[in-house]
Formats: C-alpha cells, sequence, structure tokens
C-alpha cells in the first residue's frame, strides 16, 4: 500500500514582537538561513507532496523570500501560500490553508520559528499517526510555564491522552503537569477539516486554538497518541535574539560534531561557525574562529589558520590557509589548488583560480584571475582580471590596472615571468614569456618574451648634491 501522502503546513503569521525588528520573525538567519528556510526544509526532508505557509505579518516579504530561498533549499517541495489576515489563532491558522489540502492526506502542522526539527523525530510521529489518529509531538519540561499542558486520563505515562489545556486556561493543578505540547502534530486531512469546522474562541485569550481539536478527536473516539522526545532544541521556538543566539549554538554545536564524527580536527568546536555546507576530506584540520558560508569544500589534508573567513571556495588537498585570510567566490566561486600557501591576511575574490602549489602572501588580493601552477605573489599587491602562467613571480606592491574608469581589461602574464616590485600593468596588456619587469616600471605596451623590460624616469645621479640647510636659528 502506498504512503498516505503528507501535506506540511506552516504557520508563519505571528509578529514576532519580541524581536524587536523590522524583519519578519521567521526570516532571521541561524546557520545562514532564515528559519523557514529550516522549516521548508524540514517538510523536505518528510518528502512532503506540498509546503502551505500561513502568511500574516510581513506577508509579502516572507512570501518573496521563500521563492528566492525555495530555489536553494536541497530538496525540493512544492510551496503553497495562504494568507491569514487578522490572526486570530494556531486554529485559525491552519483554517486558512484548508482549501489548498486535499482529504486523502495526513497534514503535518510546523511552526516557521522552530527550525532544529529533525527528520526522525517527524518520521516517528507521522508513523504514529499512521493516517487514522492524531499525533502530537510531546516533551516534559522541568519549567513549562506559557506550553499548552498535555492532559491526561490518569496519573501514568501511558494514560490516554484527554486535552491539550493552554497555560493560561489551565487550573493550578494542570499548571504542575510537566508534560507540554511541541507545537507539532501529524492529523488525518479529513478529521481536521471537520475538527476545525467546530472550533470556538471561548477562552482565556479569545482565540481559536488549534490545541481544541484534541478534546473533540476523543469527543468522536478518534486515537490520540502522544510521541514523547527528550531533545529540547528540536522544538524550540525563536522568539527573541537570545533564544535566536542560544538555538544558533545548538545547530553549530552539532554541525562541529558532525564534522568531528568525520575525523575533521577542530582546535575547539565551541569556535566555528558554519553558515552553509561546509565538506571535508581526510585529515583537514581548522584553528579556532574561522566562519565559513555558502558552499566550501575542503581536500584531504587541508588546514586553515585561526580567523579566517571562508565562503564559497573550493580548497584542493594540502592547502594551507594561514591566519586571518578571506576568500569571497560569492557566485564565481574561488578554487585553490593542491598544496597552495594563502595567507596570512590575504584576500581572494570572487572568480579567484589557483593552480598547485600557487603562493599568495600578506596583503595580497585576487579577483577574477587565473594563476597557473606554482606561480606566486607574496607582499603587498593586486591581481585583478589577469591570466598568470607557471612559475611566475610577482613582486611586492605591483598592480594591474585593469578598469580604465568605464571597461575591465585582462593582463596576461606568461610562464616564467618576474614582475619586479611596485609595477603597474596597464591592461589590457601581454608579457611575453620568461620576460623581466624591472621595479616601479609602468607597463602599457605588450612585451616581447625574453625581454628585460623597464618604463620608468631614467635615474639621474648629481654628484656632492648639498641639501639646502635651514638657516641657523636666533635666540
Ligand atoms: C502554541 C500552542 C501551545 C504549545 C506552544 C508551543 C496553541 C493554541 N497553543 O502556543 O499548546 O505549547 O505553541 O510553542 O496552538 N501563529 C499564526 N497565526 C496565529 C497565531 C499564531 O500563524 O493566529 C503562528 C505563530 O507565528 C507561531 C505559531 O503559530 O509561529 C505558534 O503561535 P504562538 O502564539 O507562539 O503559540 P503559543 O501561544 O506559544
Ligand atoms: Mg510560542
Amino acid at each position: 500500500m502506498a504512503a498516505t501522502p503528507i501535506d506540511v503546513v506552516i504557520m508563519a503569521a505571528g509578529k514576532g514582537t519580541r524581536m524587536k525588528s523590522s524583519l519578519p520573525k521567521v526570516l532571521h538567519r541561524l546557520g545562514g538561513k532564515a528559519l523557514l528556510a529550516h522549516v521548508i526544509e524540514c517538510a523536505a526532508s518528510v518528502s512532503a507532496r506540498q509546503a502551505v505557509v500561513i502568511t500574516g505579518h510581513g506577508a509579502a516579504e516572507v512570501e518573496a523570500a521563500c521563492g528566492r530561498f525555495g530555489q536553494s533549499a536541497g530538496a525540493p517541495v512544492s510551496l503553497q501560500f495562504a494568507r491569514q489576515e487578522p490572526q486570530l489563532g494556531t486554529g485559525h491558522a491552519v483554517q486558512q490553508a484548508l482549501p489548498l489540502l486535499a482529504d486523502d492526506g495526513v497534514t503535518l502542522v510546523l511552526s516557521g520559528d522552530v527550525p532544529l526539527t529533525e527528520a526522525a523525530t517527524l518520521q516517528a510521529l507521522i508513523a504514529q499517526c499512521d493516517g487514522q489518529r492524531l499525533a502530537l509531538l510531546t516533551l516534559s519540561m522541568a519549567d513549562p510555564t506559557g506550553y499548552g499542558r498535555i492532559v491526561r486520563a490518569g496519573p501514568e505515562a501511558s494514560a490516554q491522552v484527554r486535552a491539550i489545556v493552554e497555560h493560561k486556561d489551565a487550573s493550578a493543578a494542570q499548571r504542575e503537569i510537566r508534560e507540554i505540547y511541541s507545537g507539532i502534530m501529524a492529523v488525518p486531512t479529513r478529521l481536521l477539516r471537520a475538527w476545525l469546522a467546530r472550533l470556538d474562541n471561548k477562552n482565556a485569550q479569545g482565540e481559536y486554538y488549534l490545541t481544541d481539536i484534541v478534546k473533540f478527536a476523543v469527543a468522536d473516539g478518534v486515537a490520540v497518541v502522544a510521541h514523547q522526545i527528550t531533545d529540547a532544541a528540536q522544538v524550540a521556538g525563536v522568539n527573541s535574539p537570545v533564544q535566536l543566539a542560544e538555538l544558533e549554538r545548538v545547530h553549530q554545536g552539532r554541525l562541529a560534531v558532525a564534522l568531528m564524527e568525520q575525523g575533521v580536527r577542530l582546535a575547539d568546536p565551541a569556535r566555528l561557525d558554519v553558515r552553509g555546507t561546509l565538506s571535508c576530506g581526510r585529515d583537514v584540520e581548522i584553528d579556532v574562529s574561522c566562519v565559513f558560508e555558502g558552499t566550501v569544500s575542503l581536500g584531504d589534508g587541508v588546514r586553515i589558520g585561526a580567523n579566517c573567513v571562508i565562503a564559497n571556495c573550493s580548497i584542493a588537498a594540502g592547502a594551507v590557509i594561514h591566519p586571518f585570510t578571506h576568500i569571497d567566490g560569492e557566485k564565481l566561486g574561488v578554487q585553490v589548488g593542491e598544496g597552495a600557501l594563502i595567507g596570512p591576511f590575504a584576500r581572494l575574490r570572487p572568480g579567484a583560480q589557483l593552480g598547485a602549489e600557487v603562493h599568495i602572501g600578506n596583503f595580497v588580493e585576487v579577483k577574477n584571475s587565473t594563476l597557473a601552477k606554482g606561480a606566486k605573489a607574496n607582499h603587498l599587491a593586486y591581481l585583478g582580471d589577469a591570466t598568470v602562467g607557471e612559475r611566475v613571480n610577482y613582486g611586492a606592491g605591483s598592480i594591474t590596472a585593469n578598469y580604465d574608469g568605464a571597461n575591465k581589461h585582462r593582463t596576461v602574464i606568461e610562464a616564467d615571468v618576474h614582475i619586479g616590485s611596485n609595477c603597474v600593468l596597464v591592461a589590457p596588456v601581454t608579457i611575453g614569456a620568461g620576460g623581466t619587469v624591472g621595479g616601479g616600471s609602468t607597463i602599457t605596451k605588450s612585451t616581447p618574451a625574453g625581454a628585460l623590460s623597464v618604463a620608468r624616469g631614467k635615474q639621474v645621479s648629481l654628484p656632492n648634491w648639498k641639501r639646502p640647510a635651514k638657516a641657523p636659528r636666533q635666540s
């Protein structure tokens, strides 16, 4: 028998007042990605047939953002939107999705501000629902203040679930209950539809509570099961910057453990931030306080020094990135070849493609340039829109003048060229293979292979030169 299709409803209409931000709450980032993008990935992880996002506050902004990260998310899921205006409670929120839900499915209810739920947890919840029961994800908390309590028929942990009672509606005795509703449930859609039609808002908050459907299930003789987990982070919501930062640390801690379990050696797992996807070969070492963004891959034996920021870059085996290096490949990417040495204090920008054993030293900037095997630029230099041959040595303080104010032009430096210090190579220009450019030259015309080219004022030395002297001070 084919599994029951899963339709995910993501509640994301709330205001998020406590974020004290003009950005809608669900668009705040965790691990470099919007909270809501994490939740959409949860939907993809259970192979949902669609996800319906309930929007309200900042609806247009949230919907537009979903369009953007929907394309970049790993497994795609078909997204739809339902607006909830005004916001009259969680039951009212799910009601807005009903026209988009088909009765043959199971509805999995998630919140746009709960980013760290694991696929295995949701799959277990869906299995408990089994296309026929109301399955609630629950958790026991030392301090359950504020949460909806799971009310059972008796004191034993396995006693039948009778209701969820919201904190504000709970009696003193009910407030003693430690087991809370996480905000996540799986429910057969045809039953959900019937139960939502029966909701009212006669409660302490004057809201339509989704949680009231539990008592309808009990009244109708439909089994209610609580799937209890112990890992609070999986159901923790973000309501404030403090909670966002706490969950960020949990998320980063999990990524760090996963990397170390693959064999990556982290100097300190508490001082690593991965805001995207980091893939590593064997024997990779990462020193403290490094940030990885976008898609980064590190080959076997790569070593990353302290305080590097590395984004959208692929680093081949054996390369060493010394401390304080900044690499950002953005759309074009950056490639670092095998055994290359980069930094300290180097800057690699989009389109830097460095071959094997290239050396890029301190305060050297490389943008949209290809450097072939063994080329070196060790100090204080700029290479932009350049093609650099094998074994080229590019002197300290030299630059490619690649921009004429309107257009960018290329500089070609052929194999085995030696560029002295403080040269300006005015593009478009080609330095012929094996040639030498004297220090301080401004090169505006291409040079022949093997030539020494010098383009600077000729040195003049006047003998016995007397510098002007200051008149002695009168006192
Ligand atoms: C809800 C549950 C509570 C549970 C808790 C877990 C209800 C009635 N209560 O309470 O049992 O313990 O979550 O965190 O469901 N939202 C909308 N539209 C609305 C109201 C809310 O989209 O009209 C969204 C919010 O943006 C949020 C989510 O639904 O993402 C939960 O709403 P929230 O107000 O946080 O519910 P709680 O009162 O915390
Ligand atoms: Mg809440």
